[in-house]
């Protein structure tokens, strides 16, 4: 019988991470299982920055953002040497199974001590939602809303001025939240890595919108393009439109996460723990087809994810 588990959070933030915590504690607890918080990511698990996660600890985190438990990116760990520090200090702790809250690298050092005999769960916590093996990510829905509300406040601003805005939103490698963005503040383009653009295509189409009575302008770029001032530049040069960029940058990362947000993280902290509780590791907890999952972590780093390309293509349809 499993008696003692650990939770992390590891690289970047994501609004429902504290929400996740707080369901694999309360998910554990409820079954005489001892949880420990190990915090600042694998960094605590070497350094030994563990400390023991009560009902009382994880009361009223539901609705925050950021990571109570805190997190950081690992060099370390990325070396057996780091590996085996953070084995041993599972041994030293007691600690059987842990459930590392994170994207695909942190997703990498859980498969890794899962080879050395830790079972580990990975739960996808990433605003990005670049992760391959599911359809959702734990953050991905309380970022889109937030920099939804952002571009709203700009399209003000830029109506009044009669301006072109163009708004880089966090992705480093996915356009997932750019292209739902766009979308849902009704841009007249969104730039990503994943499809091919031309400037002087979408410079055509402000023309024929602008002839058509239009007098303000959204483009949503994807921080992996990035580069969105030289666009504002080129778009203001060759039609004289007046344009300004804003790089809305970690904001998307913060604050109260959404229903959304909050539901699937304890979906999915609940589901980690069941794993952990049958001595099962070296998995991902994912959505597929609406539905929580499970899948073996290299399998999961090898899947491929398809663009949204349906929503990218309602973006880009004209009607005058
Ligand atoms: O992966 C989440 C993310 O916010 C990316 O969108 C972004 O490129 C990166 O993290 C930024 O990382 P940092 O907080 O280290 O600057």
């Amino acid at each position: 019988m499993v008696k003692t588990i650990g939770v992390l959070t590891s690289g970047g933030d994501a609004p429902g991470m504290n929400a996740a915590v707080r369901a694999v504690t309360r998910a554990a607890l409820s079954k005489g299982i001892k949880v420990y918080g190990i915090r600042r990511g694998y960094n605590g698990l070497i350094d030994g920055d563990i400390v023991e996660l009560t009902s009382k600890s994880v009361s009223g985190i539901i609705q925050r953002g950021g990571t109570c438990i805190y997190t950081a990116r690992c060099k370390e760990f990325r070396y057996d040497e780091g590996i085996e520090k953070g084995k041993q200090k599972c041994l030293e702790f007691g600690i059987e199974g842990i459930v590392v809250i994170g994207g695909d690298g942190s997703f990498r050092g859980a498969a890794d001590l899962s080879a050395k005999g830790i079972n580990c769960i990975g739960l996808p916590g990433t605003i990005d939602n670049d992760i391959q093996c599911t359809e959702y990510t734990i953050g991905y829905d309380t970022a889109m809303n937030t920099a939804m509300e952002m571009i709203d406040k700009l399209r003000d601003t830029a109506q009044s001025h009669n301006r072109c805005t163009v708004v880089e939103v966090m992705g480093r490698n996915a356009g997932y939240l750019a292209v739902n963005v766009a979308c849902a503040v009704g841009a007249e383009a969104a730039i990503t890595l994943e499809e091919p653009y031309s400037i002087d295509d979408i410079i055509k189409e402000l023309f024929e919108a602008k002839e058509h009575g239009k007098n303000h302008y959204v483009i949503v770029v994807s921080e992996g393009v990035g580069n969105a001032e030289n666009i504002a530049r080129e778009i203001q040069e060759k039609t004289g439109i007046e344009s300004r960029a804003t790089i809305l940058g970690h904001v998307q990362r913060g604050g109260s996460p959404t229903v959304r947000d909050r539901v699937v993280a304890t979906e999915m902290g609940c589901y980690a723990v069941n794993l952990l509780e049958q001595g099962i590791g070296n998995r991902v907890v994912g959505m597929k087809a609406s539905k929580i999952y499970d899948c073996d972590i290299q399998e999961a780093l090898a899947m491929k994810k398809p663009f949204e390309t349906n929503v990218y293509n309602a973006i880009n349809i004209t009607a005058f």
